[in-house]
C-alpha cells in the first residue's frame, strides 16, 4: 500500500489525495525524515473537516482558535473543554484520512499531570481526536510524560502561547533563543511527536527545525519550518476582525457570502426566488 507521503512526495497532491490512505502519527514523523514538507488546518465542524480532508490536507487541528473565530472572543481562554470535545466531535465525522489533533484548552492540563490526561483522554474517547495539542515548553512536560502513559499522541507547542497572552502583554512575536531553543528540546525529550512554532523569527525556527528530530509546523515562522498551519478562516478570508502580517488569503470566501446574501434577500424581496423549479406541484 502507497505511503501518503510517498505519494506526496512523487507525484503531487492531486495524486497523493486519490490513493491517499489515512495519514497516523508515525507517517507524520516520517515526513521529516523523508523531506516532504506537512500542512495543517484547522476546522471545527463537520462540513470544514469534510472540504478539508477532501483536499488533502496532511493534518486538521481543531484549534481553541475556535475561541476568536466561531464564538466571537478576544482570546481562547474562555474556551472549555466540553466546548472542544464537542467541536471535536463534529470535526471527527467529517475527517477520514487526515490526522485529527485536539487542542487542550486554557486550564485543562496545567493544573496537574493527573488533570491532563484525564482531558486528553475525554479528547480522543469522546471527541474521537487521534492526537492532542497543548502550549509550553519545559512547563508541559510532566503533562506530556502522563498523557503520553495512555498512549495519546501529543503534539507541542512554543514561541507565542495564545492560552499565555495576559504575560505575554499581547500577540507579540517571541525573540528569546535560549529559552525557546531549550523549551523545544525538552518538548521533544518529554516524547512529542511534533511541535508547533508560532510567531518567531525565521531563523530562529530554521536553528529549532535543525536542533529537534520531530516535525516542527510553524506560523508566523517564516520558511524554516517541516510544515505550515493556519486557522483556516484566515486563510479563506472568512475572518476579516485581525489580519496578522504571516496569513496569506488564498480565498474571499466571506465578501462572497457577503454577496451571495445581498443577492438571495433581493431575490426574495423582488419575488424572484423561489421560482417555479423550486416548488412542488
Ligand atoms: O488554536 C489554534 O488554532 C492553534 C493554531 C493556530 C496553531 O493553536
Amino acid at each position: 500500500m502507497s505511503s501518503p507521503l510517498g505519494s506526496l512526495a512523487a507525484n503531487g497532491a492531486l495524486t497523493a489525495q486519490r490513493t491517499r490512505r489515512p495519514m497516523t502519527v508515525p507517517d507524520f514523523m516520517a515526513a521529516k525524515r523523508q523531506g516532504v514538507r506537512l500542512t495543517v488546518l484547522t476546522a471545527y465542524d463537520y462540513t470544514m473537516a469534510k472540504l478539508l480532508d477532501d483536499a488533502g490536507v496532511d493534518a486538521i487541528l481543531v484549534g481553541d482558535s475556535l475561541g476568536m473565530v466561531v464564538q466571537g472572543e478576544p482570546h481562547s481562554l474562555r474556551v472549555t473543554l466540553d466546548e472542544m470535545i464537542y467541536h471535536t466531535r463534529l470535526a471527527a465525522r467529517g475527517t477520514r484520512n487526515s490526522l485529527l489533533i485536539a487542542d487542550m484548552p486554557f486550564m485543562s492540563y496545567q493544573v496537574s499531570p493527573e488533570q491532563a490526561l484525564a482531558s486528553a483522554g475525554r479528547l480522543v474517547k469522546e471527541g474521537g481526536a487521534q492526537a492532542v495539542k497543548l502550549e509550553g515548553g519545559r512547563r508541559s512536560v510532566a503533562a506530556i510524560e502522563a498523557i503520553l502513559r495512555a498512549d495519546i499522541p501529543v503534539m507541542g507547542h512554543v514561541g507565542l502561547t495564545p492560552q499565555s497572552v495576559h504575560r505575554l502583554g499581547g500577540f507579540r512575536v517571541q525573540r528569546d533563543a535560549a529559552n525557546l531553543l531549550e523549551d523545544a528540546l525538552a518538548i521533544e525529550k518529554a516524547g512529542a511527536f511534533a511541535l508547533v512554532v508560532e510567531c518567531v523569527p525565521a531563523d530562529l525556527a530554521e536553528k529549532i527545525r535543525t536542533a529537534v528530530k520531530i516535525p516542527t509546523i510553524g506560523i508566523g515562522a517564516g520558511t524554516g519550518c517541516d510544515g505550515q498551519v493556519l486557522v483556516t478562516h484566515d486563510m479563506l478570508g472568512l475572518f476579516t476582525d485581525l489580519k496578522p502580517r504571516f496569513v496569506k488569503q488564498f480565498a474571499s470566501v466571506g465578501p462572497a457570502i457577503t454577496q451571495a446574501v445581498e443577492q438571495y434577500c433581493l431575490e426574495v424581496r423582488e419575488g424572484r426566488f423561489p421560482a417555479a423549479e423550486h416548488s412542488f406541484r
